[in-house]
């Protein structure tokens, strides 16, 4: 297939991008290199676009002929998106209307949407599935659920045909070694804690360990970057044969505290964590775990970095290389 990546220099983006090649499609990255990396884009045609940059990508995606778009460009911290809104708003909502309006003049049909388990707020289940009721608690959660919206708006004026993907917590690094998680900032949990080891005086601050969980700290569902990768490839082959909307939860369905992502950590490392307890994190649920037998069953998704033992190793082994 011919692929286009929206976010593709980003870290997931990039290893979707990795796949595709590995499995011989077609891919051009499209990014504006605002929080991506040079050197995760490889062997590939790379668009240096902003998606607000409207006479740009008019011009770059005029006469292409993708068999599909993978769109992650976005803005993606939530904390980030409650002190600046405005700037959530823009990118994520009228960037992706933008990458919308031009597919559709250039007969471009088909569409997997990064999106997140943000969208559905605080859960009333532990496990949650795809019909969940949907309250995201933050700009970032709300922009991805106008944009989820307006695809499946799309969709039944016979438009386009859209996947959307609702990621839980995407972990650990191409076991390549020449891809892997290098956010600026770093917030989240397991690169934070291996990036702690280089900075041996300030400890790794746990945020809460009074939650209503067995070991009083938040529960997540964590899946690594490779195995959504995989499933983005799955949902496009699948858009080749089915038109409308749909969507998955996309985690490993395995419950994993902070605590226990620690121990892990200091298991596969072979060093101890110089760690405290710290206050909660604005906006963090207690539990946050997918039902991905949606995902298994529709679009034969199979997990292969199935322990957190594994993902956490290819984390480490790109932290080391890092590191050098
Ligand atoms: N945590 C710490 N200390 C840290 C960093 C994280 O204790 O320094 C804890 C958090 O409180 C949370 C867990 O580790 O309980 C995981 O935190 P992350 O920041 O790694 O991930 P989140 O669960 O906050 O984020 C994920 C996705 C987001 C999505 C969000 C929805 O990465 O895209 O879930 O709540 F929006």
């Amino acid at each position: 297939m011919k692929i286009l990546v929206t976010g593709g220099a980003g870290y997931i983006g990039s290893h979707i991008t990795r796949q595709a090649q590995r499995q011989s499609h077609d891919v051009c990255v499209l990014d504006d290199f605002s929080t991506g990396n040079e050197w995760a884009v490889k062997d590939c045609e790379t668009l240096r676009v902003n998606l607000l940059d409207k006479d740009l990508l008019k011009k770059c995606l005029r006469g292409r002929n993708f068999d599909g778009v993978i769109h992650l460009a976005a803005k993606s911290l939530v904390g980030e998106s409650i002190i600046n809104p405005y700037t959530y708003y823009e990118n994520n909502i009228v960037g992706s209307l933008n990458l919308l309006n031009e597919m559709l003049r250039n007969d471009i049909h088909r569409i997997v949407f990064s999106s997140t388990a943000a969208i559905f707020g605080n859960p009333r289940t532990n496990i949650i599935r795809e019909d969940h009721p949907k309250n995201p608690i933050n700009p970032y959660g709300r922009t991805k659920l106008v944009v989820e919206n307006f695809l499946n708006d799309l969709s039944i004026s016979k438009k386009l045909s859209a996947v959307c993907l609702r990621y839980f917590n995407a972990a650990g690094a191409d076991p390549d070694g020449e891809l892997g998680e290098a956010h600026d900032p770093e917030t989240h949990l397991i690169p934070t804690i291996l990036n702690s080891y280089d900075r041996a005086k300030q400890p790794f601050k746990v945020f809460g360990n009074d939650y209503p969980t067995p070991d009083g700290t938040c529960i997540r569902d964590y899946v690594h970057v490779n195995d959504l990768a995989d499933a983005h490839l799955l949902a496009l082959q699948k858009l080749q044969n089915t038109d409308g909307f749909s969507e998955y939860n996309l985690g490993s369905s395995v419950k994993n505290s902070v605590m226990e992502v620690i121990k892990t950590c200091e298991g596969v490392t072979g060093r101890p964590l110089n760690y405290e307890i710290d206050e909660h994190r604005l906006g963090d649920p207690a539990v946050l775990v997918a039902d991905n037998t949606k995902a298994l069953t529709e679009l034969g998704w199979q997990p292969v970095f199935n322990n957190l033992d594994k993902i956490i190793e290819t984390a480490w082994n790109w932290h080391k290389r890092l590191s050098m």
